[in-house]
Order: structure tokens, then C-alpha cells, then sequence
């Protein structure tokens, strides 16, 4: 810990005992929760965070960078979606001192020598995955290798952690598959719409099951649909910032009448983060928790929020994607109770998330690139 925290604790401490004799209960609890907070986040930890260089994965790193004094291993094999280091090198991470980077396949096994040079850790995030599933109905089979095998030799590679505390499995809502008329609890069965959800639900199932044979210390998220600076622009939300600055017609992808569009839940890519740490220190191990998105938007509000947002004009047509091209669920939706029951809120609102997302858009426009 460094001596500044230190010197922080050690004051909030001596606070803690001063008001243990005024006992007015309020002042506790705040100065309590401040010093559990500092003493978990500025301890000397080391997370291991695969898919780093990806969209959520190098939102955690900044969050971590920021939040925490913790030393951050990154693991990525640098596929189409992670453009290069660009995220990484956009938010400073690959200069900083805290931060390691293999750029390794781990649907091989670590080597022996990459497992030497990582060292001990205390968590893994794995969010290391192939995403797109668009691709994955061309072509199920390197997400079948990321997905399913290479979580399994990331659950393999966590057995030989001595000092690990949690190996933390980002899901997905896409392996329930369509909500037409509910919301999905975290442990209701899966019915996977695609083979990108098909094989998120193997990667989950793999990490239960070595939880349960292994004792490994499992815990599971799951989270809808995520957005933020410097998303591929193969995903909707910068799509629709780009074809509106091109004035072009959007597709929007709809119900069957051509009438109404398929909806999701949104979450800023930082509130993922925020409540990615949040697990981590509140949540139970061989628990899965929902990371539910803020708002509910059908495709056609999300693309006129954004045009609202650009100050222009939205051209649209709701095209019948489905009936042509099944796979791509018009509705997903989840319950989130156990985020609740830990006392967890999202930071930053949805509407102050859309126009950060939008403003910064138009002012890094490259982002916007294929
Ligand atoms: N984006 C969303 O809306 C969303 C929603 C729910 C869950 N998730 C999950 O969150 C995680 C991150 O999603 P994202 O949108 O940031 O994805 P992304 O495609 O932007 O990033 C994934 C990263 O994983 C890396 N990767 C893929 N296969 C690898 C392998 N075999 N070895 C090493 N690195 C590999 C890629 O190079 C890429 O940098 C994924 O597990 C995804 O299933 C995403």
C-alpha cells in the first residue's frame, strides 16, 4: 500500500475510535464503509484481465488504473475487434508502470514461462472472448476455441493460483435467449439463439463446474447490452453515430409486421467496470450476479436518442432481419435482484452515458473507421 493510503487509513482509523465514543451510528458507518473501501482497493493486489485491449476489457483497465493501486497482467490475443493497442495506447495504460501486456492465444495453454513471468495474482477477469454474432453464425468454430476452450485452459491455468480469490467469468443476458414477456434470473436455464451464446453458456458452465470439482473460488456476471468510447463499429450504437454523419438510411432491426423494432437494455462500459470492482469486493463467491442495463430501449429510441443527441435528422426503415436470418433475438431482459440485495447503483445516468458516448464520438472520429 502506498504511504499515502496508509497515512489515509491510519487517520480515518483514529476517527473511527473518537466517534466509537460519541456513538451517534451514522458517522460510523460512513467512516467504516470509507475504510473498507480504502483498504481494499489501494491494497497491493494483482489482477490478470484477458480480452484487456477489447471494448469492456480496456474500460475495466482505466477504471482499475484510477480506482485502485492494483497491478494490472493483460492478456489478448490482439484479434480484428481489439484494434491493435489503440484502445490501451488512447487511455495511457500501455505506458503506465502497473500495467503488463502478453499478447498470447489462450486457446492454447499458458506457457510455462508466461505463467512464470505473470506470477501470483489475486484475481481474473475473463472477458477475453470472440464477440460478434454475426460472425459466429458464419462461422462457430473460433468462437467455440475462445470461448469454451480457451475458458477452460484460463480455469486450468487459475488451479496452479495459490493466493487466488476469485476468477470473475464475464457472461452474457444472450444465453437466455429471447425475453419476449419476461426478465431472466441468474440462475434460469439457458436457450442460446446463436453460437456466440451457445458457447458464453459453455464458458459458464465450465467455470460451475471447476468451482464445484475444484473449489476454484468461481463468480459470474452477466451484462447486457454495453456501450461507450471506442466500440467497434460493427456494434449498433456506433453505427447509427455513423450513418447518421453519412446520411445514410438506417436498417433497424424489427418485428416481423415491420411495425415495431427489437429492444435491449444499455449500460455505459465504466458502470460495467464500476460494478465489476463492486463484485469483487461485496460479491459471494459461486454466485452469479446480473449487471442489469439502465434504460430499456427499442433499436428505433436508442438511434433517435443519438440523432437527438448529434442535433440531426434520423432516416430510418425497420427491416424483418429475423425471419431471413434467425440467431438475432428481437428481446433480451434480466432480473436484478442480487445486484440489489448488495446495495449496488450505477454511477453515471443513462442519459449523461449517451451523450459522453456520442460527444466524444464526433470529436475521435477515426473510431468510427471499419
Ligand atoms: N459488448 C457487450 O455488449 C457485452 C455484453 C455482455 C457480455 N459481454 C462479454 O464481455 C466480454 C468483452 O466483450 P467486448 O465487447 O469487450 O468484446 P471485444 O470483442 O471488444 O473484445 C474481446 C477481446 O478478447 C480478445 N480475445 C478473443 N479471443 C481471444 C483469445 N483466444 N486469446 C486472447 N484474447 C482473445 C480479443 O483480441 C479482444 O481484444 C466478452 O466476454 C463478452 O462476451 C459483452
Amino acid at each position: 500500500m502506498q504511504q499515502e493510503s496508509i497515512d489515509r487509513l491510519q487517520d480515518l482509523k483514529s476517527q473511527l475510535l473518537a466517534t466509537r465514543h460519541a456513538s451517534d451510528g451514522w458517522s460510523m458507518k460512513g467512516l467504516q464503509k470509507e475504510i473498507d473501501e480504502l483498504e481494499f482497493y489501494k491494497s497491493d493486489k494483482h489482477v490478470v484481465v484477458t480480452g484487456g485491449a477489447g471494448f469492456i476489457g480496456h474500460h475495466l483497465v482505466e477504471h482499475i488504473l484510477i480506482n485502485t493501486n492494483w497491478n494490472i497482467t493483460i492478456i489478448d490475443k490482439l484479434n480484428y475487434a481489439s484494434k491493435g493497442f489503440s484502445r490501451l495506447r488512447s487511455i495511457e495504460a500501455i505506458f503506465d508502470d502497473r500495467v503488463t501486456i502478453f499478447t498470447l492465444d489462450f486457446s492454447q495453454p499458458l506457457s510455462e514461462g508466461v505463467v512464470e513471468e505473470i506470477g501470483d495474482v489475486n484475481y481474473i477477469l475473463h472477458l477475453g472472448a470472440e464477440t460478434h454474432v454475426e460472425n459466429s453464425i458464419t462461422d462457430p468454430k473460433p468462437f467455440v476455441m475462445s470461448n469454451v476452450v480457451g475458458t477452460m485452459n484460463m480455469l486450468d491455468y487459475a488451479k496452479t493460483l495459490p493466493n487466488l480469490e476469485c476468477f470473475l467469468y464475464f457472461s452474457t443476458d444472450e444465453v437466455f435467449g429471447p425475453a419476449v414477456d419476461k426478465s431472466y434470473a441468474e440462475w434460469d436455464r439457458y436457450d442460446s439463439g446463436n453460437p456466440y451464446s451457445a458457447t458464453k453458456a459453455g464458458g459458464e458452465e465450465l467455470c460451475l463446474a471447476y468451482g464445484n470439482t475444484y473449489r476454484l473460488p468461481i463468480m459470474i456476471s452477466h451484462c447486457m447490452n454495453v456501450f461507450g468510447q471506442r466500440q467497434h463499429v460493427e456494434k449498433y450504437f456506433p453505427k447509427i453515430i455513423k450513418t447518421i454523419l453519412e446520411d445514410k438510411t438506417l436498417e433497424v432491426h424489427g418485428y416481423p409486421d415491420g411495425k415495431k423494432a427489437g429492444s435491449r437494455f444499455y449500460i455505459h462500459a465504466r458502470n460495467v467496470a464500476a460494478a465489476t470492482l463492486f463484485l469483487l469486493k461485496e460479491g459471494s463467491i459461486g454466485e452469479k450476479y446480473n449487471i442489469v442495463g439502465q434504460k430499456e430501449l427499442d433499436n428505433l429510441e436508442l438511434a433517435q436518442a443519438i440523432a437527438t443527441c448529434m442535433d440531426k435528422e434520423l432516416k430510418y426503415k425497420i427491416v424483418d432481419f429475423h425471419s431471413d436470418r434467425p440467431g438475432h433475438d428481437l428481446r433480451y431482459a434480466l432480473t436484478d435482484n442480487n445486484m440489489k440485495e448488495l446495495g449496488w447503483e450505477t454511477p453515471v445516468g443513462f442519459e449523461e452515458s449517451i451523450k459522453k458516448t456520442v460527444e466524444w464520438t464526433l470529436e475521435n472520429r477515426e473510431w468510427l473507421d471499419e
